[in-house]
């Protein structure tokens, strides 16, 4: 099947590294970033694309845009991994819109869209005969939209709750391990390049909030929002209440929690046993899925990542080619 790619960052030229290395009967052709894009129904050739993005700044040409691309008949799978913006979800859900109507595949990182959007993008897929996947939105490489989608079919999921973000835990994990305030400890995380210069939207929850609205939508099929979370985030944390947690032998975490029999979207900082499998270190995501039959399962892994993203895309595509390939 044919792909094109929105979006030419880290998780965008991820994705096009394991196409270009892996021989997964998926032929990349159109690629976009903010400056231009390329077409080539024959196929694009991938280390160009990363030549001309080095050399040039755009790893296409300055005058196709990602919406030439959306527009065109290139392709059979839009892959949408440009910047995720909350207010409107914007370029990204226009992209998203216009394929799925187009009758085209959709995967994407973008939580934008997906968070303020569900609805409404699930029943044009449905409509149109198309998927639209979005395992990379939640907690990176964990396969956890996968699961509860198709593995734990037949179960009841009664809650979720979990680590979504890797930036805060970094910072609560170097305050505990080190005894620095908020601000060193975020100020370390952005000099590692594991915060952004503006961190808001990771340290504020808004990030854990998004995902959580996702996972909520998904498996039970609610139509919330980030109103409907309660947000508290990690930047009021001093050492004094990080300290305390240690000297009983628990940890704090940003958590992530829903459980929809007491109709509750929260996410806010925890105080968490020392021995409890959510108490994972440095970038690392952990999320619990409570259920009637399999019981309580743990998921852990890297939440974020160029390759560890892509490889949540890489999935959802290969999923889309077993189901439709070959179909008319
Ligand atoms: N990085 C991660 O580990 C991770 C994990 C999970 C989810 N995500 C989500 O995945 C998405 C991509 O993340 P990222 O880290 O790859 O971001 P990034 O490094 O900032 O890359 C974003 C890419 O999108 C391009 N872009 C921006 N506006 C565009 C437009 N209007 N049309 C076409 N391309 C446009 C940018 O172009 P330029 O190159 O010209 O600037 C850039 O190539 C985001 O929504 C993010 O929240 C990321």
């Amino acid at each position: 099947m044919r792909v094109a790619l929105l979006g030419f960052g880290s998780v965008g030229q991820g994705v096009a590294k394991i196409l270009g290395e892996k021989d997964l009967d998926l032929t990349l052709t159109a690629v976009a970033d903010s400056k231009g894009g390329i077409i080539d129904p024959g196929g694009i050739s991938i280390p160009e694309a990363f030549s001309r993005k080095a050399k040039s700044g755009t790893c296409g040409r300055p005058k196709l845009s990602a919406l030439d691309i959306v527009n065109s008949d290139a392709y059979d799978i839009l892959v949408e991994v440009t910047p995720t913006h909350i207010d409107d979800g914007e370029p990204a859900l226009t992209h998203i819109r216009k394929a799925l109507a187009l009758h085209r595949h959709v995967v994407t990182s973008n939580k934008g869209p997906i968070a303020l959007a569900h609805r409404e993008l699930t029943d044009l897929a449905r409509r149109q005969g198309v998927a639209l996947r979005y395992e990379a939105t939640v907690c990176g490489a964990i396969p956890i939209i996968h699961t509860l989608q198709h593995g734990l079919l037949g179960n009841e999921v009664k809650a979720l709750f979990g680590v979504m973000n890797g930036t805060c835990n970094y910072i609560l994990t170097r305050m505990e391990d080190e005894g620095l305030t908020y601000d060193q400890a975020l100020g370390e995380a952005q000099e590692m390049g594991y915060a952004e210069k503006d961190p808001t939207y990771d340290v504020k929850g808004l990030d854990t909030a998004l995902k959580l609205v996702i996972l909520a939508n998904t498996v039970w099929g609610m139509d919330a929002g980030l109103k409907d979370v309660k947000v508290t985030g990690i930047d009021l944390i001093t050492p004094q209440a990080i300290q305390l947690a240690m000297d009983q032998e628990t940890a704090i975490r940003l958590i992530g929690e829903a459980i929809p029999s007491k109709d509750l979207l929260r996410v806010s900082p925890r105080i968490i046993p020392r021995n409890h499998p959510l108490l994972v270190e440095g970038t690392l995501n952990a999320l619990t899925v409570v259920t009637d039959l399999a019981g309580e399962l743990t998921f852990i892994g890297k939440g974020a990542g160029s390759v560890e993203t892509a490889s949540a895309v890489i999935g959802d595509l290969l999923f889309i080619r077993e189901r439709y390939a070959g179909r008319p």
